[in-house]
């Protein structure tokens, strides 16, 4: 009898994975409610598919998604308010269809800052009253730190057009929309890296200074075999818990290709190399149980080998980052992460 993954962590934190729809009938749909109590949508909760169009809402496919958390007793997190990808491009378009960041008169820039916050505003009031029972953390933001840019800010249409105010916006309209309740998160990926992990601290800290509501940090942690990110991993959570902050691990994988080209071994990944995967998987969840104030949930980004954003066949096969593999079975890597 293989255990279930989050009962195996009901002491410690959540543990969850990101869907599409499609994958809530068959077999993914067992799998998950026998291993997990927590979901993400993989893409259905992004803005374009929210509101493709200024004013007209899509919220089928992120329903049904709702749906099955309830149905199973699962919890949500919502991913993500604000991007800078994966948003459609009306959101910065000013009233005669330009572009908004093209615009160089400084009266005309500083109208289209507003009416961009404008909407802003609009969407994630709209989105948030939606869902503010159902789903109970939130990536406010998503990658607006990229340490090579000016000030260590992602130089997004967000960022070009209304500096860090649109942070400050959706965080604050998100507060006001879902109330007290509802978890509000700035989620990034290498956050453990120090360079970028100090860069957020900061903006952190400024905002919170300012009085922006953030309830805590979602660390993406797309890892790879040969990256030994335990340690930093946890000094992470360690440096924005200092600052009264939850943790959440919200992207986790763990490719086997990044560094080893395996696309000529096959569709089975060779045993040694499972092994070596389920060592590093093993030593982050004992570390992670160690340190489990520091952090309330560990989110998958996917459940099995067969659906995975890193790639797609040919190579999704030797990828391989997560704990099921392409039929569905548990790998080494669930055994290090169960067996404890
Ligand atoms: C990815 C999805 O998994 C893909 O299906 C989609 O084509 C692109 O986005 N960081 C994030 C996620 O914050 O939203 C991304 O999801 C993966 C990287």
């Amino acid at each position: 009898e293989v255990p279930r993954l989050a009962a195996a962590y009901a002491d410690y934190f959540r543990i969850g994975a990101a869907v599409e729809p499609d994958q809530l009938e068959g077999p993914a749909a067992e799998l998950l409610k026998r291993h997990v109590n927590w979901l993400v949508a993989e893409n259905a909760m992004k803005p374009d598919a929210m509101e493709p169009a200024e004013g007209s809402f899509t919220w089928e496919r992120a329903d049904r998604i709702v749906d099955f958390a309830k149905e199973n007793g699962m919890e949500l997190r919502f991913h993500t308010l604000v991007w800078h990808s994966q948003t459609p491009d009306w959101f910065f378009r000013d009233e005669a269809g330009g572009a908004m960041v093209d615009e160089t008169d400084p009266s005309r820039r500083e109208a289209n800052k507003k009416l961009l916050l404008k909407r802003l505003d609009s969407f994630v009031t709209t989105v948030v009253s939606r869902y503010k029972q159902d789903i109970t953390s939130w990536d406010v933001v998503n990658e607006v730190i990229e340490p090579g840019d000016p000030d260590g800010m992602r130089a997004s249409n967000w960022y070009k057009i209304t500096g860090t105010g649109f942070i400050e916006t959706a965080f604050r309209a998100a507060r006001k929309a879902g109330g007290p309740d509802i978890k509000l998160y700035i989620n990034d990926y290498n956050t453990e890296d120090p360079v970028k992990r100090d860069i957020l601290y900061g903006l952190v800290k400024d905002m919170l200074e300012k009085g922006v509501p953030i309830d805590g940090v979602g660390h993406q942690t797309h890892i790879n075999l040969e990256y030994p990110a335990t340690e930093r991993i946890i000094e992470s959570l360690e440096l924005f818990h200092t600052l009264g902050l939850d943790n959440q691990i919200t992207e986790l994988d763990m490719s086997l290709y990044v560094y080893n080209d395996l696309s000529d071994v096959g569709p089975e990944v060779p045993g040694d190399i499972l092994q070596r995967q389920a060592e590093r998987y093993g030593e982050l969840f004992a570390a992670l149980r160690a340190r489990k104030e520091l952090l309330s949930g560990v989110m998958f980004w996917g459940i099995a080998d067969d659906h995975t954003w890193l790639s797609t066949f040919p190579v999704a096969r030797t990828e391989a980052p997560l704990l099921f593999d392409r039929q569905h079975q548990p790998k080494p890597a669930f055994q290090a992460v169960t067996g404890f």
